[in-house]
């Protein structure tokens, strides 16, 4: 893992589909640095186009192919299911780079849906994390065979806007990027809800129960993060033998905690690649 790279200004990048992800990516470009009219935006909803160069001062392109024309980075921030209809016949400057955020969408289905052409840039396939929203994600990244360095750094720029990321070596491994860190705030939500409900049971109130729960994770977090010592080596350290912590510690572990969470994470990856599956199949002539 890598953390945000420095900001670099791009000539021109383009936005097809400019939602919630767009959004963050936009401010968290425009807060580094990069100018709001070299960032064109493609947006159906009328609405939120006006919304979007209301706070931003973005450009907004008529349509997906005025927003491409001349870019060097194309970022596609659709739905999914919106992908096909989105850059279908879309004709990217020859050497742009595109950038899909779009889950399970692979990148031979993007070269189907794009054709050939004079269009020889790479795809950076990410799979960004809800906390992307607020500056604090982690995008896993995987480039086509022949990317280029600068096509990488674009990317890393692009998402380092929103949070961290994190390169893996094989595009299989976007379903394990997926399964640990695309669904992982939901892991974290469902394990803070548990345990404030464990702190109800044991007579705290609910009120209570949620705000020492969740701001116990925060602080753990934080304390991982700016310690940059190991999780495991952390635990240890905390865990104070014949204690409390050892007592709930050896409890969880007796309970099948990690093959729980492994199991879930089996769950997760194969999902994605089902959906995976299904977009190529959709997108295939
Ligand atoms: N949100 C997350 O936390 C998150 C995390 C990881 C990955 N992602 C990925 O990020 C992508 C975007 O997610 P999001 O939450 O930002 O979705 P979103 O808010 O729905 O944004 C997608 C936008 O694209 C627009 N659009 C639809 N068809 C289009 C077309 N043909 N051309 C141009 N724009 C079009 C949509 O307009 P309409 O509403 O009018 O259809 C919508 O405004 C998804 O593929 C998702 O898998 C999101």
């Amino acid at each position: 893992m890598t953390p945000a790279p420095a900001p670099a200004a791009f000539d021109q990048i383009a936005f097809i589909g400019g939602g919630n992800m767009a959004a963050s990516l936009i401010g968290g470009l425009i807060a580094a640095g990069q100018p709001a009219t070299t960032i064109r935006v493609s947006e159906p909803d009328g609405e939120r186009a006006a919304a979007l160069k209301a706070r931003f001062g973005v450009v907004i392109a008529a349509d997906n192919a005025a927003a491409v024309h001349g870019a060097d980075i194309v970022v596609l921030a659709t739905k999914p299911q919106q992908v096909a209809s989105a850059v279908q016949g879309l004709r990217l400057a020859p050497a742009a780079t595109l950038i899909s955020i779009c889950a399970g969408v692979r990148i031979a289905t993007l070269h189907t849906l794009l054709g050939q052409g004079d269009w020889h840039g790479a795809i950076i396939r990410t799979m960004p994390n809800t906390p992307a929203l607020f500056g604090a994600g982690i995008t896993g990244l995987h480039a086509s065979a022949g990317a280029t360095s600068r096509a990488k750094a674009q990317a890393e720029t692009v998402l380092g806007a929103a949070g961290k990321v994190c390169w893996v070596a094989s595009e299989a491994l976007m379903d394990a990027v997926t399964a640990v860190s695309g669904s992982g705030p939901a892991y974290f939500f469902l394990l803070t809800e548990a345990m404030a409900e464990a702190g109800i049971a044991l007579g705290l109130t609910p009120d209570d129960a949620q705000a020492l729960a969740l701001q116990t994770f925060i602080g753990a977090a934080k304390m991982a993060e700016g310690t940059g010592t190991d999780v495991a080596t952390l635990r240890a350290q905390v865990t104070s033998k014949g204690g409390t912590t050892q007592a709930a510690l050896e409890s969880l572990e007796a309970d099948g905690f990690r093959r729980i969470l492994g199991t879930a994470l089996v769950a997760a990856n194969r999902r994605g690649r089902e959906l995976g599956d299904e977009l190529a199949a959709a997108a295939s002539p």
